[in-house]
């Protein structure tokens, strides 16, 4: 794949009938990096996504010393990390995601040592590791700037009390990680209790760790002395969800997905109530219809269980087409607002208040635009329009899309949508 790759949406196709939702890349990756606690015996992972930034994880792993099959079909993926021996992360490989900081506990809490210089992600904010830092420094590790990265070393960590200013997704996964060998005892205040690190912590429990309080705002970590490998089914992706029930809605289809957990999407599936959506739950799959016409919507991101930041740019490119004016507020990021140029390239009126307020004035009558994908969910946005809009639209910079979302087209073409990726 290269960057030169192009999807062309042909809009306006109502769509129809029945996708399944992929396995979470945000539950996968910290399971990934907690592979290579165990000392002993194989990790397997099923329902892992084969998104650009799994693949490159799997990659540090090998890097490190791991033995890994990956059979992207099965979703399967074979870890052996009995005989890693590499504390040095390549920059090569974490400079293309964020999520690569999630490697630095693991390598702290086996190895007393750790070494990362840059790392990448999409570009939503500044997006500090300090929470994570902090806590390994808590821990009783030794964190320092060195030759343009980060260099931490410890003799023995010991459990301590850690907490994040901000609930932080990551940094609740890096330093349960991080704490999981340390001697004792270690709380984590003010922790984020997404989903993903629910299923992470049952993971990691099978690993034979000691974590309570996952999905609340207090964890406690009691360290033990040895993990090892273990088996476990990755989550659906509630992201992959949110953005296949918008692609529904959005083009006033009529679909059915496998694999939505509603009890993870329940803000976000009521807004897509009050804009006229209808969601019905049957068995397995759940029903969505999008309505002949929207209502506008008042969003305001935050952590979970509150609207997802995530979903944001998708709920505004359906606010695009609701009647009235929609008020949609990002509070965790500071810079997840640059897919309002894209969808103004759609025709639609959207605009930057203060406070990163945007006020979209709807209905607009979407018309297929060049537009290029900053990030995973800013892409999504552009392909939701796209599939709205009148018109060949053309999106760019795909690799963006694809670290989050396995086959997009593929799975939207099954549901009749006209896509084409060259
Ligand atoms: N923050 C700090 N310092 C830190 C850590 C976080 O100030 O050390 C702040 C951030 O700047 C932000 C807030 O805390 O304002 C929350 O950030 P968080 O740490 O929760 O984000 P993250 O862990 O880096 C994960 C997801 C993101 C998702 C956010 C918010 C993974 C791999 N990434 O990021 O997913 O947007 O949580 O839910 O789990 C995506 O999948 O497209 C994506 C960006």
């Amino acid at each position: 794949m290269t960057s030169e790759e192009m999807l062309y949406i042909e809009g306006g196709q109502r769509l129809r009938g029945e996708a399944v939702v992929q396995g979470s890349k945000n539950a996968a990756l910290p399971m990934i990096a907690a592979s290579l606690l165990a000392e002993e015996g194989q990790t397997i992972l099923h329902r892992v996504p084969p998104v650009k930034d799994v693949i490159v994880a799997l990659e540090v792993l090998c890097r490190l010393g791991a033995k890994v099959e990956y059979d992207e079909a099965e979703g399967t993926a074979v870890i052996d990390a009995t005989g890693v021996d590499n504390t040095a992360l390549p920059e090569e490989l974490t400079s293309r995601f964020r999520a690569s900081v999630l490697f630095l506990g693991p390598l702290l809490a086996r190895f007393r040592r750790a070494q990362l210089k840059e790392v990448g992600g999409c570009l939503i904010g500044q997006r500090p590791v300090d929470y994570h830092y902090r806590g390994f420094a808590r821990l009783g590790a030794k964190v320092e700037a060195e030759r343009g990265g980060m260099v931490m070393c410890a003799e023995q960590l010991q459990g301590a009390f850690m907490y994040c200013d901000l609930p932080s997704h990551t940094g609740v996964e890096n330093l349960v990680m991080a704490a999981s060998r340390a001697r004792g005892e270690s709380i984590i205040e003010n922790a984020a209790s997404d989903p993903e690190i629910v299923d992470f912590v049952e993971f990691f429990t099978k690993m034979g760790a000691r974590v309570e309080g996952a999905g609340t705002r207090t964890v406690r970590i009691i360290g033990v002395d040895k993990l090892h490998g273990a088996e476990h089914t990755v989550m659906h992706d509630r992201l992959d969800a949110g953005m296949l029930m918008m692609a529904g809605s959005i083009t006033r289809g009529d679909i059915a997905l496998k694999g939505v957990c509603t009890e993870h999407l329940r803000v976000f599936e009521a807004k897509l109530h009050q804009m006229g959506v209808e969601t019905i739950e049957k068995g397995e799959w759940m029903q969505i219809k999008g309505p002949e016409q929207f209502s506008p919507i008042n969003v305001t991101t935050t952590f979970y269980p509150g609207f997802p930041t995530d979903l944001q740019p998708g709920i505004m490119a359906l606010a695009c087409v609701a009647k009235g004016d929609s008020y949609i507020r990002e509070t965790v990021f500071e810079d997840r607002l640059g897919h309002i140029k894209n969808l103004r390239a759609f025709g639609a009126k959207a605009s930057p208040e203060k406070d990163r307020l945007v006020i979209v004035h709807g209905p607009a009558q979407l018309k297929a635009a060049k537009v290029k994908a900053l990030d995973i969910r800013a892409g999504a946005a552009c392909v939701l329009a796209g599939l709205a809009a009148e018109g060949r639209t053309s999106v760019s910079q795909l690799y963006q899309l694809d670290r989050g979302h396995v086959r997009l087209e593929e799975r939207l073409t099954g549901l009749g949508a006209k896509l084409e990726r060259i």
